[in-house]
């Protein structure tokens, strides 16, 4: 089973982007870690990033023909791109919502997330922890279909 991880805008600066907010860690090395902990639980793992609306939405939709869920940061498209909503609506497989920052404790505007009613869950504010959270989340979901 192969679980895949999109990473929306500014994403690929994580380390040198306001690290008070996002932490010390790159991308990669969050991609890295990533990867050993899925080994270990059996799966394989596809990567992508990417600050562009459209290539995430492609990718979203290619998705569905090989992956059995995907680790979604939209980054900043969470709180009003309604074109990634309608493709993770668009797509049978569960999305799981991540975020470095705690949403909900920051500006006004970050507090709504537009994609979060078609996700099957949401973690946010644990850091590059909320991304190992989504993929236990996910391997709780998949149960012993692996
Ligand atoms: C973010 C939160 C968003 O509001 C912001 O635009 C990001 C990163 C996070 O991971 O905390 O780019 O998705």
């Amino acid at each position: 089973m192969k679980i895949l991880v999109i990473n929306g805008p500014n994403l690929n600066l994580l380390g040198e982007r306001e690290p008070a907010v996002y932490g010390g860690d790159s991308l990669q090395a969050i991609n890295d870690e990533l990867f050993t902990r899925a080994k270990r639980m059996g799966y394989d793992m596809a990567f992508f990033q990417s600050s562009n609306e459209g290539s995430i939405i492609d990718r979203l939709h290619d998705s569905r023909l090989d992956c059995a869920g995907v680790i979604l940061n939209a980054g900043a498209y969470t709180h009003y791109s309604y074109a990634i909503r309608d493709a993770i609506a668009a797509i049978n497989i569960p999305v799981i919502e991540v975020h470095l920052s705690n949403i909900n404790n920051r500006d006004e505007f970050r507090k709504t997330s537009v994609i979060a009613p078609v996700c099957r869950g949401s973690i946010a504010g644990f850091g590059k922890i909320s991304y190992m959270l989504a993929l236990n989340a996910l391997d709780y979901l998949f149960g012993e279909q692996k």
